[in-house]
């Protein structure tokens, strides 16, 4: 876990020529236009990427029909979430593009697309049952319960002498919120003792989790503002459910909380059935249940979400998985650019020591700047032979690998990508969060890469009354419905209609105005990122935007 200082900045100009780049590689006649046929002012400043707050992400997911809260009509219920029509199709393009990148366009990598529900021994040979938990303390007053690596403790400590007068204790947030927070409570505290107006030291934050039972007996809870927080104790994150009509306890089963285990279970189905040698991988993509104590920051931490994650299977040897782990690192990096993520809110992070599981080789992160501060996006492990062997052991089948060439036998070696679905999708709309100035008119706007954009076109008849306008804007319309999700808008001043498209992150607008009907012109197409439209024959849509999102 990090805590880094956020960059409340606006960040990097990204100009775009994209769309006269696009029609010169398609082969389509550009002609960028001098005056659009629609008025939009062609005075364009450059787009600022910025960094939105979260109650701005949450309220445009909202708006726009990307992420509501779960049973909202009920109330809610902390730490699930539904996806709207906006963020279906946005989830269902990342997976695409995950599932294309990493299994589709690999001779490598096979899917699979296991039970939710294993046998429970599956938990306890992976050592979920036993291991999988975080350290929690309750709030005995409020009978609130926290994560206790995400409460942090600092003594109060006078600057004239060196006294400590009491602690504080505070919710992880970014390094400014924290301090903002502790010092509110400082300063309640002096007050309290008499001691209004003292300067006090800066805070040496720890997390709660390294507290004595001395100092806890001090530490306010951050629900009641008194010393009323139990001592930490494991909280087992796995959801519970029964399978069956008998109630006992024979028939308790689990909800996976990672779609990892359904690949190693099945690695000798796959190797019997794929015809697959080491090195080689499965990948699966699904949902995954964790009974987080505090699901935290809208989708970055829920209880129920998605991962996409992959086995690459690799020969044992300490010099061997080096370098493994090193292509499926960079092949992630590559993968998340490819989507438009952000690199300057990219960065890694390396776990040593304690950070690492006792089997593992290694493990690092691919973290992302949101805007509760810098926290893990995927992880990338080197996790030797553990699960292969926990589960030969569990199963007393044994999951080995018979390599032909060598004649030798071994419980082979994984690398492990892992990423989560939501977690990346709230990184992909940090990312695309974008405003500019059309004609001195300020845009605000989500810069989705075609690859992902929820819509990928909509399409505009100049006016709604002209029956060939309506009629020819129609017919491109379905013949585009057959391959991509597209819009039709017939209604209001076009310039509204490109800033309704643009708020939703549409790559572009496609116009029939008469030069397509009267001269035979084609439509014009505008990109959202420049604003620039291009005029396109007509059986060159497809073609045109196929290369933009397909890339071929
Ligand atoms: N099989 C390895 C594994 O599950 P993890 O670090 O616990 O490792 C992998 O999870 C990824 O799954 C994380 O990097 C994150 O993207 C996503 N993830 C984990 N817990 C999550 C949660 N409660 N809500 C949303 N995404 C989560």
């Amino acid at each position: 876990m990090k805590i880094t200082t956020m960059l409340f900045v606006l960040y990097g100009r990204q100009a775009a020529a994209f769309s006269t780049r696009m029609a010169r590689t398609a082969g389509v006649v550009s002609r960028p236009m001098a005056t659009a046929v629609d008025g939009e002012a062609t005075q364009h400043e450059e787009s600022i990427t910025k960094m939105p707050d979260m109650e701005d992400i949450v309220s445009l997911c909202k708006r726009r029909g990307i992420i509501f809260p779960s049973s909202e009509i009920y109330n809610g219920f902390a730490g699930f979430y539904d996806y709207g029509p906006l963020g279906a199709e946005l989830k269902k393009n990342i997976k695409e593009a995950w599932w294309k990148n990493f299994v589709t366009q690999r001779e490598d990598v096979v899917g699979v697309d296991s039970s939710i529900i294993h046998n429970p021994t599956t938990w306890k040979s992976s050592g979920h049952l036993d291991g999988f938990s975080d350290p929690m303390v309750d709030c005995k007053e409020t009978k609130l319960r926290f994560r206790a690596d995400q409460i942090f403790y600092a003594p109060v400590i006078l600057e004239e002498n060196g006294e400590r007068v009491g602690y504080v204790c505070v919710q992880e947030g970014n390094d400014e919120t924290m301090v903002k927070d502790a010092k509110k409570q400082a300063k309640a505290l002096l007050k309290e003792k008499d001691m209004k107006g003292s300067k006090i030291e800066a805070f040496a934050f720890k997390e709660v989790v390294e507290a004595t039972e001395e100092e806890m007996a001090e530490i306010p809870s951050p629900a009641s503002g008194k010393p009323t927080l139990t001592m930490p104790r494991d909280f087992n994150l796995m959801f519970e459910t029964r399978v069956g009509a008998a109630v006992d306890s024979d028939n308790i089963a689990y909800l996976r909380p990672e779609t990892a285990q359904g690949i190693f279970i099945n690695f000798k189905n796959v190797l019997g059935s794929s015809r697959q040698k080491i090195p080689f991988g499965i990948a699966q993509i699904g949902k995954a249940f964790r009974n987080e104590i505090t699901p935290r920051n809208f989708i970055f931490r829920s209880r129920e979400f998605e991962q996409m994650e992959v086995e690459y299977f690799i020969p044992p040897g300490d010099d061997v998985w080096p370098e493994f782990h090193q292509k499926w690192m960079d092949d992630s990096k590559d993968f998340l650019l490819s989507l438009g993520l952000r690199e300057d809110l990219m960065g890694w992070d390396v776990h040593e020591g304690d950070g690492l599981a006792h089997y593992a080789r290694a493990c690092t992160d691919i973290t992302f700047k949101f805007p509760f501060g810098e926290q893990e996006l995927m992880g990338i492990a080197a996790r030797g032979n553990y699960d292969l062997t926990q589960h030969t052991e569990g199963s007393g089948k044994t999951l080995d690998y018979f390599d032909d060439q060598t004649k030798e036998k071994y419980i082979p070696h994984c690398i492990e990508p892992s990423l989560g679905v939501d977690r990346l999708a709230l990184a992909i709309i940090c990312s695309a969060y974008a405003e500019d100035e059309i004609g001195g008119e300020k845009r605000n706007f989500l810069k989705f890469s075609p690859k992902i954009a929820p819509i990928k076109a909509v399409v505009l008849p100049l006016l709604k009354n002209k029956e060939a306008l309506v009629s020819t804007a129609r017919d491109i319309f379905e013949k585009l419905q057959q391959r991509y999700n597209v819009a039709w808008d017939a209604t209001g001043a076009i310039g509204r209609r490109y800033r309704r498209a643009d708020e939703v992150g549409v790559p572009f607008c496609i116009t029939v105005d008469f030069e397509t009907i009267e001269d035979d012109a084609g439509v014009t197409i505008r990109d959202r990122d420049s604003t620039e439209q291009i005029r396109v024959p007509l059986d060159e849509v497809i073609p045109y935007l196929s290369k933009a999102i397909d890339g071929y």
